[in-house]
């Protein structure tokens, strides 16, 4: 998945300190360490996340890495550099920002998350694509998540930094986050060699409700009988990060044993509310639309039940159904 040895990793844990440190003793460090404060946390989980600090400036980093051309070159190849096209000047990519040391499943710093501490846009900059960071494959909080617990049954799928953080700060420390990029099936196969149940909790928005859908159909070629996903909806307007600290640990986990809803329930409910199967019309639709999706599902149990349901939901028989789907391709 990534390089075994790059120049670049050593370039990224050399950044990672000096963020760190600057936290600790900048001159300008006040106003993120009153933001982190602010939001709740405690410096043992800053430490645990190596969270740091970006002074604000246009060479802190370059100043203090310094180094000569070849160097320069390889911190503009790590993300951590902006060089200006007209003029081949070069800058720091990040500047007063709260940093977010994104580590890959060694633990090793392959990237950042920045996040301003103000209102300002964007809100958070996160490193480009590099050749050790390929964000459609990173879960950021993964190698924490495994580190704070190597046996975890369960790991929780986030939208953000600050949502992963707060949890682990509440005590709840399985959770990851996909970098605002939509859960992949990439992502979930790693997660289920892993553990054999995910839960994913998104925002509660049409964006975290459409991020929701999207992240079953990334489930779904991954569903081996024995694995099982589910999806926890939380109220319009609240993020993990805003409702564990509104109403505690224990009251979130008990929503959690509540109210997460398991695949195949959120399945046909939201398929139920696009195709009404109370028509004959919205029946076929609703078959048009579950068979193909359900027919990705590798467990065979999961699959024969799904497709009963849609046959009890349609009036269809199975045969009819497995027909009109196509057929299993990928079944591992
Ligand atoms: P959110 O806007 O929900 O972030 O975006 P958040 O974590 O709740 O933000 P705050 O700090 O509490 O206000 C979810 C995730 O999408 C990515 C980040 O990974 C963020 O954590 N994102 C969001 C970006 O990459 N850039 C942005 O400008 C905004
Ligand atoms: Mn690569
Ligand atoms: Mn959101
Ligand atoms: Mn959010
Ligand atoms: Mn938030």
């Amino acid at each position: 998945r990534q390089p075994v040895d790059s120049p670049l990793y050593p370039l990224l844990a050399a950044a990672s300190d000096y963020y760190r440190q600057a936290l600790k003793s900048h001159p300008a460090r006040k106003a993120a360490v009153e933001y982190l404060k602010g939001r709740g946390l405690s410096g043992v989980i800053a430490r645990d996340f190596g969270l740091g600090f970006a002074p604000p400036g246009w060479d802190n980093l370059l100043k203090h890495l310094g180094g000569d051309a070849l160097q320069q070159k390889a911190m503009i190849d790590a993300g951590l550099l902006i060089e200006n096209a007209d003029n081949g000047k070069r800058y720091d990519r990040f500047r007063d920002r709260v940093m977010f040391p994104i580590r890959d499943s060694r633990g090793r710093v392959i990237a950042f998350g920045g996040r301003v501490l103000g209102d300002d846009k964007p809100k958070y900059l996160n490193s480009p694509e590099t050749p050790v960071f390929h964000k459609g494959q990173e879960l950021y909080g993964l190698f924490e998540a495994r580190q704070s617990n190597r046996n975890l049954d369960e790991i929780m799928v986030v939208e953000g930094y600050m949502d992963v953080i707060a949890l682990a700060q509440q005590g709840l420390r399985n959770a990851v986050a996909t970098l605002g990029t939509a859960t992949s099936e990439e992502h979930l196969k790693r997660l289920f060699r892993l553990v054999p149940s995910v839960l994913f909790c998104f925002d509660g928005d049409s964006a975290g409700r459409k991020a929701a859908w999207r992240a079953l159909e990334a489930t779904l070629p991954s569903l081996q009988d024995g694995r099982r996903a589910r999806f926890l909806f939380l109220p319009e307007g609240e993020d993990p990060d805003s409702l564990v600290r509104a109403e505690g640990t224990d009251a979130f986990r008990a929503r959690i044993n509540q109210q997460a809803q398991p695949l195949a329930d959120y399945f046909f409910q939201q398929l139920s509310e696009e195709a009404d199967p109370r028509s004959l019309e919205g029946k076929a639709h609703l078959a048009t639309l579950a068979a193909p999706l359900i027919e990705k599902i590798p467990g065979t149990n999961l699959r024969t039940l799904m497709r009963q349901r849609l046959a009890e939901l349609t009036g269809l028989t199975g045969e009819a159904l497995q027909t009109m789907a196509a057929p299993v391709t990928d079944a591992n």
